[in-house]
């Protein structure tokens, strides 16, 4: 009876039926069409299903945002990717690696534009990675109950920064020799333990082959390694702490009167029966508008918009620009004046006042001024909002760091000369 009612398919049928069974087999809903298919494609799909089935429709406005945090994830992408391509042509050895830069700029096929994007993407990721950073500052989106997550991405900005820092040494040029010099005589000014972190890190008392090895397996395993778990964690945690952060007032219908919640006299906690919230005469159900949209499509459009934005700008400037390489390295004959990357620059122009305030003291204060800053600042106004006057203290000191810092690299980068001598650059 069940044969006459499910009959078996033919042999032809089957046959036909192969592309589309394959198909369903991976993707368990049709592309959406409905609510429900909406909901629940980006629910089962494994890509999709960190994100929330709906999104606040302020979390989707770019001059909130301006994408920054999704700029930085498409980079680290990137860099991923072509970092794993190179991996198959490049040797950490000090013998071979720059031997192995003028072949992949000369005759791997795509060695030049794959070296190319690697670079540029790790430039792009250090300042996307600070503004996004600012953008979260000047809204106030660290405060409760988003703490943690700031602090985590506070620690992926150090360790960003320490990828793209051993990345540089990789080429084993005379750029990428005295740049790591530089770098890792900062860390020696560290009190007390300067000297063996400068030992560990370089596996001797001067860069070597030793210190090759180690930039290239914390670069290549370790940290993004770490990398990819925090980031893991930062995502996990936006889900946890409700979404992105909104202003106070992004829910409001016109009749309803806001209260400032710092001044809020918040009566006793009481408990209810369900039955009485049911019943109760002050049931808002239905009242509060509601201003989130499906993430199919609205995010996933919004998502893949930057992420063909990025990748083109970078392929933009790999195809326009070359990847800096200079001489094989001579450590007889520094550059003067030797330079370390750019966004150390600043800590480079400090040190050249104050080996140890520029070195160590002024950025340790930074960063330990960065973690504690949602644990100091207590107040909960001006969040969702640049530039709120709730935050006119917070956000002049935090400018102030980060515009003095900015200088500072500008003067590093374009007005210092041989033997640090003020020069102009025109
Ligand atoms: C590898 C580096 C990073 C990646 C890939 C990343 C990614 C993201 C993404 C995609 C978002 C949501 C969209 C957006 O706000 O643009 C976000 C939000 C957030 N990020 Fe990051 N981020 C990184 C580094 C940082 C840093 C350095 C900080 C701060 C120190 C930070 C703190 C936050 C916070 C607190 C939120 C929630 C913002 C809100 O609720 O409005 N992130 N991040």
């Amino acid at each position: 009876m069940s044969q006459a009612a499910n009959p078996k398919p033919s042999l032809l049928a089957s046959l036909m039926a192969f592309p589309a069974t394959i198909w369903d087999s991976i993707f368990r809903n049709p592309v959406p069409s409905n609510d429900l298919e909406r909901s629940a494609t980006t629910f089962t799909n494994f890509f999709l299903h960190i994100h929330p089935v709906k999104v606040h429709k302020n979390s989707l406005r770019p001059a909130y945002t301006l994408g920054l945090g999704l700029i930085s994830f498409w980079l680290f992408l990137i860099l991923i990717v072509s970092g794993i391509l190179l991996m198959f042509y490049y040797v950490p050895s000090t013998t071979q690696a720059y031997d192995r830069m003028l072949d992949l700029r000369g005759t791997v096929a795509f060695g030049n534009i794959l070296r190319n994007m690697h670079r540029w993407s790790a430039h792009a990721m250090v300042a996307v990675v600070f503004m996004h950073l600012c953008r979260v500052f000047l809204t106030g989106a660290y405060k409760k109950p988003r703490e943690f997550n700031w602090v985590v991405g506070v620690i992926l900005f150090l360790l960003t920064l320490f990828m793209s820092f051993t990345g540089y040494l990789l080429p084993w040029d005379q750029l990428a020799f005295w740049a790591i010099t530089v770098g890792t005589a900062i860390a020696g000014y560290v009190p007390v333990m300067g000297k063996s972190i400068q030992f560990l890190l370089m596996g001797g008392t001067s860069v070597g082959q030793e210190a090759l090895l180690r930039f290239y397996v914390l670069h290549v395993a370790v940290l993004p390694a770490v990398l990819m778990l925090m980031v893991g964690i930062h995502f996990w945690r936006i889900r946890k702490d409700g979404g992105l952060s909104r202003p106070a007032d992004a829910d409001a219908t016109p009749d309803m009167v806001m209260v400032d919640p710092s001044k809020a006299v918040l009566e006793p906690r009481k408990t209810y029966g369900i039955q009485g919230l049911v019943r109760g005469p002050l049931t808002k159900v239905g009242q509060i508008p509601d201003n989130t949209v499906y993430s199919w499509p609205n995010l996933f459009i919004a998502e893949l918009f930057t992420f063909v934005i990025t990748l083109s700008v970078i392929l933009v400037v790999s195809l326009l620009f070359g990847a800096p390489l200079e001489e094989p390295v001579n450590v007889m004959h520094p550059p003067n004046p030797a330079k370390a990357p750019w966004y150390f620059l600043g800590l480079q122009e400090m040190v050249s006042y104050s080996a140890f305030w520029g070195g160590v003291g002024v950025p340790t204060l930074f960063v330990l001024g960065l973690i504690l800053t949602p644990y100091m600042d207590r107040s909960p106004g001006g969040v969702g909002k640049w530039f709120s006057r709730d935050r006119l203290l917070a956000n002049t000191l935090f400018l102030t760091f980060v515009i003095a810092n900015v200088i500072f690299v500008i003067i590093g980068t374009f007005f210092r000369g041989p033997n640090w001598a003020f020069v102009a650059p025109w």
